[in-house]
Order: structure tokens, then sequence, then C-alpha cells
């Protein structure tokens, strides 16, 4: 790999150590990928999960004296405070991983906004920007849904990155790899947000390969709840890491353009059929329920508009929990949506993540309801069965108590 002088001197450790060690993992990479050289990046988001691999890391980078170049946004870990005064006393054990991962990403200057959704607020890229973001839902998105251009990373190759302010040129920051060559006719009728996860679940069953699958059929654009469902389903089912949607997405105005000087290598067809198939064997048959949870991806502020008008002057049956960004919990807490889940009995939790054991631990060995196969399929170690249906059907079994249909 040719390296700059300004790369080389990093590399060999005139920057310090820790940076010296972040380049030496992204060269190993960029030689795994054959990439020629190493290019600037402008944004960084790190998938923290504050488990033992990610406080190991980020602190042996941090006492070799690493500093992040270009700070990081972060993936939700665990309101502690909060889980404490409203679920279980969290065990100390899982205290003190939490409170030392998140000390150690401060420390190495991280921006703590514990949010896996930052391509809808604080962490932005626009059209043709390089950056490095791990996390399954934003990978997608930031390539498909804004042009921006990211591998997919891992937490600590984008840690490396935002520490380097670097990542090796291959595969999605290349225009002759962003073009596609599997052709998907979606004949069925994808009518609202929830059939976006059950389309993104459905592409890969139907196809296993990485390449870049173009969309056809889609008429109207996605909202961005529905570009997140996508993205977040086609990528945690099928490792797609990168979709065009012809007449939508920014880089396929065109089905020439999206297809660029590929042949289509498979054409694949998704009818009604296909979406009834998934619905069936995803989503779960009717049944009693112990608690809903919704955020996996953190729910926008629209979601919970949608939430806390079904709850208006009701009661909850069930332990009910919305996950979502600080920001978010605050204009809800404006706009008085908070205050009507908190009167249903619901509760509003910032910064966490459904994958972070042992913060849910109440719930293993039972059954939730939630709109999101991603949050149904991670917690399927923890022995957790989740019943998946659209938001406001969901809300409806909450305050019932079960699932009708
Ligand atoms: Fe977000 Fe955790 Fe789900 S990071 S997408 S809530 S697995």
């Amino acid at each position: 790999m040719e390296l700059t002088k300004y790369e080389q001197d990093m590399l060999d450790g005139k920057h310090g150590e820790g940076v010296a060690l972040a380049m030496k993992i992204q060269v190993g990479l960029g030689k795994a990928f054959n990439a020629k050289r190493m290019v600037e990046i402008t944004r960084t988001h790190v998938a923290l999960s504050a488990q033992d691999a990610d406080l190991w890391f980020v602190e042996k980078l941090l006492n070799k004296g690493a500093r992040c170049k270009i700070s990081p946004t972060v993936n939700p870990s665990i309101n502690i405070g909060y889980l404490k005064e409203h679920l279980f006393e969290v065990p100390d054990a899982g205290v003190d991983i939490v409170s030392a991962t998140n000390e150690a990403y401060k420390k190495i200057g991280a921006t703590l906004t514990f949010n896996c959704t930052p391509y809808l607020q604080q962490n932005v890229p626009g059209f043709g920007e390089v950056i490095s973001f791990s996390e399954s839902s934003a990978t997608p998105y930031v390539n498909s849904v804004l042009g921006a251009r990211s591998n997919r990373e891992s937490s600590w190759s984008a840690l490396c990155a935002a520490i380097t302010g670097r990542v090796p040129e291959y595969d999605l920051l290349l225009d002759e790899n962003r073009k596609g060559e599997i052709l998907v006719e979606v004949e069925a009728d994808i009518k609202d947000d929830f059939d976006y996860q059950l389309l993104g679940w459905c592409y890969p069953q139907k196809y296993k390969g990485l390449e870049i699958p173009v969309f056809t059929g889609i008429d109207k654009r996605p909202t961005p709840e529905g570009f997140m469902n996508f993205g977040a389903q086609l990528n945690t089912s099928g490792a797609v890491s990168m979709y065009h949607v012809v007449g939508i997405t920014p880089e396929a105005r065109t089905l020439e353009e999206a297809f660029g000087n590929n042949k289509i290598k498979k054409k694949i067809t998704i009818t009604n059929e296909d979406i009834e198939r998934v619905r069936k064997s995803l989503c779960g048959e009717p049944g009693k329920i112990d608690f809903a949870m919704f955020g996996c991806p953190h729910l926008t502020i629209s979601q919970v508009a949608t939430i806390a008008k079904k709850l208006e002057g009701k009661r909850l049956a069930v332990d009910f929990w919305i996950l979502t960004s600080t920001l978010t919990k605050q204009l809800a807490q404006k706009m008085g949506y908070l205050n009507i889940i908190q009167r249903a009995g619901g509760n509003m939790i910032d910064s966490t993540c459904i994958d972070v054991p042992p913060c849910w631990q109440p719930y293993y060995g039972k059954t939730g309801i939630t709109d999101s196969p991603k949050c149904a399929y991670y917690n399927e170690i923890r022995n957790i069965k989740f019943i998946i249906r659209p938001l406001e059907e969901c809300v409806d079994a909450a305050i019932k108590g079960e699932v009708l249909k």
C-alpha cells in the first residue's frame, strides 16, 4: 500500500504508540482488501457495545496515548440510572463495565451520543462524503439513502479511523464497486414502514450473495423510518451494506445509472406471497405477552408520536419500553408525548440498546412484542421470545396484554 509521508509517520510511531497501533490495524485491513492507499475521512460512528472486548480495545488504545482526530458518535449502551430506578438493580459487574467503557470513550475523544441512528440526527453525512460508520442500520442508510461512502466497519476499525482520520480505500469507497448486480423486481404492495421490515428480511431469504441489489417497483419514496427499517433488516438478515431503489436513491436515478457497466447477474421477484411467507415465519402466533419493546433501531420522534396518540387516556397491561436518543426523549417531553406515555405506565429510556447484557435480565425466558425483527433476532440467545407486529398493533396488544391476531 502506498502511504503518504504523514501516514507513514503515523505507522512508524512518530505520532505516538496508540496512533501507530490504529494505523497498523488499518494498513493490515487495507492489505487484506487490496487497497492501494489510505483516504481521509470526515466523520465516524463507532458501534460501542460496553462488553469486555470493547472495553479492552478502547483502553489499550487509550493507554498507548491515542486520541481521536475525528470525534465519533457512539452506539447506545445502558442507561444504568434509569434501569435501576424503573426495572431492577443492575448487577455490579454490569455497572462497572458500562461506567468504565463510557469513561474510556470520553477520554479518547468520542461524543457520547449513545444513539444508533446517527444518520438521522447528530452525525448526518452528505452526498459523496467518505466516512467510517459501524452499526448495521447505519451502513446501508449512509451509503444508499444519503450517498455517503462507508465500508462495512467493525467498532474497532471505525475507532481506528477516528484516531488516524483515514481509512484504507477499497470496496464501497470506489465508484465501480457501488453499482448494482442483482435486479430485484418488487411486485408486492409495500404500503407502510412495517412492510419495509418484511421486505428487508425477505430479500436475503431469496438471494444470499453480497452483491448490491437494485430494487424496482417502489414508486413512492419511503419515509426515513421506512428506509431505516429496510436497511436494518437487510443488513441483519443478509449483510447488505448498500442497495439502490431506482428513481429514489441518489445513485440510481435510472436503472442504467444503478447498474453502470455491470451486467444483471440475477433477477429476483418479490411478490405478495413472498412477503406473506416472511410474515408467517417471522411474526409468530397470537397469544399473551409479558412486555413490549421498541427502538431497535432507536425510535424517531414521529414513531414516538404514533405511540403517544394510541396511548392517550389508556392504561398499559404490560411493561412497555421505548428506546431512543437523548435528543428525541427531550423533544418528546416538550411535545407532551413523554407525559402521555408515562401516564399510561410506559417507559422511555435513552442511551440504551436492546442487546446489552445484563440489561434486560428480568425478561429472560419471557415473551414480548416488538415491531423489529432485528430486536427479536438478537434476543433469541437470551431465550426472550418476541411476537412481531406493526407498531400500532403492538401498542394495542400492550394495552390488552395479549396479541389477538
Ligand atoms: Fe440499536 Fe442496539 Fe438495536 S444499537 S439497532 S438498539 S441492537
